[in-house]
């Protein structure tokens, strides 16, 4: 399928596979946090649709908040430099928080927001990512909770963009530079 001329999509993970992962990870996610004052942290923009899907199958309570970071860098590649362009708002003092991430790429996201969260005097910091791109990895950063591994191919759809398009497909996809257009 070609969408708008320059890109191939092709799905990665359908969606009948993101629901079970997702709900392998809320049954884990439920199971650890029996004890309350749970916090969620979603990273906008990405994150949205694995959240919304997540926290309807999580079995105990918990508090939502969203934070948005910007990176500076290529498009395809996030940067050294990391800027907080909407904070959470919730108090999260001395309660246990999860990050919820769609991708961990480089790791240079999740290194930074794990500390900010940490010195804003959580009492836990935990990290559940739909995606871990292991391989990318450019600074140390393990993910408590993975959905799936995957390869170093551009992900779209289930929430995440590419450019900003792509977020409403339902299935994960990869995109490709367009067949016909490869020299
Ligand atoms: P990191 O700081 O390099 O780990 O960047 C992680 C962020 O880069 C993710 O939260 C995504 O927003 C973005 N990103 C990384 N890989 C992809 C991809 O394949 N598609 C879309 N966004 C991506
Ligand atoms: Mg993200």
């Amino acid at each position: 399928m070609t969408t708008k001329e320059e890109y191939d999509l092709h799905v990665l993970i359908p969606r009948n596979e993101l629901a079970a992962i997702v709900k392998g990870l809320a049954d884990r996610i439920s199971a650890d946090y029996s004890s309350g004052d749970l916090v969620l942290v979603c990273v906008l923009k990405g994150a949205f649709v694995f959240l919304s899907d997540l926290v309807r199958l999580l079995q105990i309570p918990v508090e939502i908040d969203f934070v948005r970071l910007a990176s500076y860098g290529s498009k395809m590649k996030s940067s050294g430099t990391i800027e907080v362009t909407k904070d959470i708002e919730i108090p999260i003092e001395g309660k246990d928080v999860l990050v919820v991430e769609d991708i961990v790429d480089s790791g240079r996201t999740l290194h930074f927001l794990r500390d900010r969260l940490s010195a804003s005097g959580a009492r836990t910091v935990r990290i559940c990512t739909l995606l871990d791109k292991k391989a990318r990895r450019e600074v140390e950063i393990n993910a408590d909770y993975v959905g799936k591994e995957i390869d170093d191919v551009f992900v779209v759809g289930y929430g995440i963009d590419f450019r900003e398009e792509y977020r409403y497909l339902p299935d994960l996809c990869y995109v490709t530079p367009a067949e016909r257009t490869k020299k």
